[in-house]
C-alpha cells in the first residue's frame, strides 16, 4: 500500500490537465510543470484554444513537452478522449514514464437561477453531470486503461470542493455532482490501494466561478457570502491554492481518495 509515501516527480512523467484553459486549472499545470523531469509530457484539456495555448506557453520547458488540445468533455466520447490520451503519447509507451498524473480539476456550476425545491429539468440536470460526474469517470477509465500495466505509477487528483461534503443553499446541482465525483474516487481508491488518490478542496478561489455566483445565484445567501468574500479581499489566488495541492500532493500524507482542503492543518 502505497499510503504517506512522499510523491517524487523529478522523473519524466506524463502529466494531464482537465480545464487548464484558465483558473484554478491554468495555476495547477504552471505549478506541476516546474516540478516534471525531463522528457515529460502534459496534455492540457478545455474548449478555449487561445487560453489553453496561453497556458501551454506557461509550462513549456526544456524538459516538458505540452500538448494543448481542445475538446468539450461534456459531450466527448469514450473513443474521443482515448484518441487524444493516445495521440499526447505518440512515441513513447506507458512503461518509459516514472509517474503517470491526471487532474480531474474541470467543473462548472450548473443552473444557479433555480432554486432547489424547484428543479425539474431533467435534461439540464444530465448535461450538468455528464461534464462534472460522467464524462470526468469516462476519462478517468480511458486513462486508466492505457496505464493499466504500470498501475502503480497511476496519481490521480480530483479538484473537489468544500460543496462535496457540507451543503450550500442554491448550489443544488453543484453540491450533488461534487459529492458523486469524490465520492467515486474515494470507490476507486478503495479498491485500488495501489493508485494514489486525492480528492483535493481548492477553497474560494478568485476565478471565474465566482464571479458566475455573484451574477447568476437567486439564492441571496449565497450571493451574499460570495459578495463579502470579494469584497473582503478574502479570496485566494489560483497561484497560492495550486501551491499548496502540489504541495499536499507530494508530502502524500493523504490517505486513498482522502479529502483534504486548503484550510486543514499541515
Ligand atoms: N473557484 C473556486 O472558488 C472553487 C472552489 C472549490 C472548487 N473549485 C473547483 O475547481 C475547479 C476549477 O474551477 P475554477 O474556479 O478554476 O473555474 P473556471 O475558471 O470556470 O475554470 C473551469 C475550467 O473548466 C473548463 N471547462 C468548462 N467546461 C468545459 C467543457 N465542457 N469541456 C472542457 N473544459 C471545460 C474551462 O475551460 P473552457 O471554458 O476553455 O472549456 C476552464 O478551464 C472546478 O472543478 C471547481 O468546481 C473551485
Amino acid at each position: 500500500m502505497a499510503t504517506s509515501c512522499a510523491i517524487d516527480l523529478s522523473g519524466s512523467s506524463f502529466c494531464v490537465v482537465s480545464g487548464a484553459s484558465q483558473g484554478i486549472g491554468r495555476a495547477i499545470a504552471v505549478e506541476v510543470a516546474k516540478l516534471l523531469g525531463p522528457k515529460s509530457v502534459m496534455l492540457l484539456l478545455a474548449r478555449n484554444k487561445q487560453e489553453l495555448a496561453i497556458t501551454a506557453s506557461l509550462c513549456e520547458s526544456p524538459n516538458v513537452k505540452v500538448i494543448p488540445t481542445s475538446i468539450d468533455l461534456g459531450v466527448a466520447t469514450e473513443a474521443e478522449m482515448s484518441v487524444v490520451l493516445k495521440q499526447a503519447l505518440k512515441g513513447y509507451s506507458p512503461e518509459d514514464f516514472a509517474n503517470s498524473l491526471i487532474f480531474h480539476n474541470v467543473g462548472s456550476l450548473g443552473n444557479l437561477a433555480v432554486e432547489t425545491f424547484r428543479m425539474e429539468n431533467v435534461e439540464e440536470l444530465r448535461q450538468y453531470y455528464d461534464l462534472n460526474v460522467f464524462k470526468v469517470i469516462s476519462l478517468n477509465t480511458q486513462f486508466l486503461k492505457i496505464f493499466e500495466d504500470v498501475e502503480d505509477r497511476v496519481i490521480i487528483v480530483n479538484i473537489t470542493s468544500l460543496c462535496a461534503i457540507k451543503p450550500m443553499g442554491g448550489m443544488a446541482y453543484y453540491c450533488s455532482g461534487k459529492a458523486a465525483r469524490e465520492m467515486y474516487f474515494k470507490v476507486l481508491a478503495e479498491e485500488k490501494k495501489n493508485i494514489r488518490v486525492l480528492n483535493y478542496a481548492p477553497g474560494p478561489v478568485e476565478t471565474a466561478m465566482i464571479d458566475y455566483i455573484v451574477s447568476e445565484a437567486v439564492n441571496e445567501n449565497l450571493k451574499d457570502v460570495f459578495n463579502s468574500f470579494k469584497n473582503q479581499g478574502s479570496l485566494l489566488k489560483p497561484e497560492i491554492t495550486a501551491k499548496k495541492c502540489v504541495k499536499v500532493l507530494l508530502a502524500g500524507k493523504f490517505g486513498p481518495g482522502e479529502h483534504v482542503d486548503f484550510f486543514d492543518d499541515e
